[in-house]
């Protein structure tokens, strides 16, 4: 197997895709126009000048996660995390929230689960997490958001509006909103203008009457984009709004969204959404959800899409271009929506097939699938790219060129499929939390990797336990710029493995049952996984949390029952 692709995940491919492309050139018919923009380098335009040397400073190339480790230098490490240097690190008590958090469990927004609340010091304008501590905005609980886009390609205009149907969790005389990019024309709440400031981040939104605690309200953004760009954003993976050859498409993970749409861009506030993108004829616009309708007007096709479960920001899917939607059934009649290029159909249908074998698989581990509906989006982007956009995950048309089930394609497509359950269905509450998206997901991918005869599960749990003796930090505690790094998607993977020798089989896929199917729909931190875990297995389990997830360097080797 490939170091590439190993660690393809691991978001270290980003950085090796990144520089195959730089020198070899983009592949045929699949240009990436990178904007650029005011801001950082993008995956695919100049990795030289990538960032975070904690990802970038492996010059040995490509590595394998297990076998040569890019150690972050110490000077990465945030405030909150473990000491870099002694390990093994004297674990924190894992129902204490890592230092700086606050409170990981306080009440959030009606219906959203466990949010966090702001620690001292934090961001008056964010809700407090440790590692952006900028994102989401207090005092909101959004419903619902109704997005009128109209874009083209040629001029580079993104124009339009945003409804959000909020609600107030307290009173007060002014909301915000996260926007670093959108040049704002007018706000009004409940039908009224509204005086408004925008600044570097934040929309500053503050009308006559202020607002009361419990009131809905219902705010009206309109604004307009010229050339919205892509950045660097999480180390090496791009996030924001990027240009492909005949088309564009977004990628929000962790702080993109806000940077062409404002909103309240934290994973703890989840919200049922509308799509409605305005393209030239002849221009698909693909989004979340089901198409509810196509109708011409003198700006070119209006597409409406309609995404009616919770959804984080992070999770938007946006396409624009020459895309063909192939429908299907999957497992329970299931509906199947997929958007590849035109001129891909043929070479998409064969891993288009593999949906409802993969589901069908994956089910009997975490449960029904927990949406209602899927399929896959391959999108003319850097190879490389697989990002797990609700209910249609996102790949790059490169990886997916042979039009055989090679272990790449495995790995993507379980990887992306698996984080239906875990990161959509439920989600990360806190950014430091995204071991329970990334350490799931890849849990996921071994699953099906072992199924389908590519990678022994017990050696893909070995290799990755190695790669843990030499690593720096614990699954439990990325720093900003490691959120997508060996430690949490490996890492992670190793602490289910270590919680699946202790407690069993049954115990523990019935835990990850119990946690996609009871959290379904909210944000959840940590402390709920453990708390759910220790409860369905009927003991306590500090010290295998403490030793796997909490520790830099867990054990040697993984409990088991016997
Ligand atoms: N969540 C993605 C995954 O499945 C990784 C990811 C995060 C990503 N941000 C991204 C991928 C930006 C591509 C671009 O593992
Ligand atoms: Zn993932």
């Amino acid at each position: 197997m490939s170091a590439t692709i190993r660690a393809a995940l691991a978001g270290i491919l980003a950085v090796s895709a990144a520089a195959c492309s730089a020198d070899s050139g983009v592949t045929e018919g699949s240009a990436i126009e990178v904007v650029s923009g005011s801001s950082a380098p993008v995956p695919g335009s100049d990795p030289a000048s990538a960032p975070s040397p904690a990802t970038t400073d492996d010059t040995s190339g490509p590595t394998l996660p297990g076998t040569t480790l890019p150690t972050p230098p110490a000077s990465t490490a945030p405030e909150t995390g473990p000491s870099d240097t002694d390990p093994p690190v004297e674990p924190e008590p894992p129902e204490t929230a890592p230092a700086g958090t606050g409170p990981a469990t306080s009440d959030g927004p009606t219906g959203t689960g466990t949010i966090p609340a702001p620690g001292p010091g934090s961001d008056p304008d964010g809700l407090g997490d440790a590692l952006y501590p900028e994102l989401g905005n207090p005092g909101i609980d959004v419903q619902d958001y109704h997005v009128r886009l109209s874009w083209d390609r040629a001029t580079e205009e993104l124009t339009g509006s945003v409804t959000l149907t909020i609600v107030l969790l307290d009173d007060r005389d002014e909301i915000t909103l996260d926007s670093a990019g959108p040049d704002v024309d007018a706000v009004t709440v409940d039908g009224s203008p509204a005086e408004f400031v925008e600044e570097d981040v934040e929309l500053r939104i503050t009308p006559d009457a202020g607002f009361a605690a419990g009131d809905e309200v219902e705010v009206v953004v309109e604004y307009h984009e010229s050339s919205p760009a892509s950045y660097a954003s999480s180390g090496v993976l791009g996030a924001g709004w990027f240009n492909s050859e005949g088309g564009s498409y977004v990628l929000n993970e962790p702080d993109g969204a806000r940077t062409w749409l404002p909103s309240n861009d934290h994973p703890a506030d989840k919200a049922t959404w509308t799509f409605e993108i305005t393209v030239p004829s002849r221009v698909t616009a693909v989004a979340n959800g089901e198409l509810v309708s196509t109708s011409p007007g003198p700006k070119g096709d209006t597409w409406v899409w309609r995404q009616d479960e919770p959804m984080a920001t992070y999770l938007i899917q946006l396409l624009t271009g020459d895309y063909e939607l192939i429908e299907g059934t999957g497992p329970d009649g299931l509906p199947l929506l997929s958007a590849v290029l035109r001129s891909d159909t043929d070479v998409m249908q064969v891993y288009i097939d593999t949906i409802p074998e993969q589901m069908d698989f994956l089910d009997d581990f975490f449960g029904p699938f927990p949406l209602d509906h899927y399929g896959l989006a391959m999108t003319d982007s850097f190879p490389g790219l697989a990002m797990e956009t609700q209910g249609r995950s996102l790949f790059s048309r490169d990886d997916f060129s042979s039009g055989t089930l090679g272990y790449v394609e495995q790995l993507l497509l379980s990887h992306e499929l698996a984080h239906q359950w875990f990161g959509n269905a439920v989600t990360l509450g806190r950014w430091q939390d995204i071991w329970l998206n990334e350490g799931f997901a890849t849990y996921g991918e071994w699953l099906w990797l072992d199924h389908v005869g590519l990678a022994d599960l017990d050696a893909q749990a070995q290799s990755a336990l190695m790669g843990r003796q030499t690593s720096s930090r614990s699954p439990a505690a990325p720093s900003a710029d490691d959120l997508f790094g060996f430690e949490t998607y490996q890492g992670g993977a190793t602490v289910l493995h270590a919680l699946r020798g202790t407690v069993g089989d049954d115990l523990f896929f019935e835990i990850l049952r119990r946690w996609a199917a009871d959290h379904d729909g909210t944000s959840r931190v940590t402390e709920d996984f453990v708390k759910l875990a220790e409860e369905v297995a009927g003991r306590d389990l500090t010290r295998l949390f403490d030793d796997w997830l909490h520790a830099v360097r867990p054990p040697t080797s993984y409990p088991t029952r016997d």
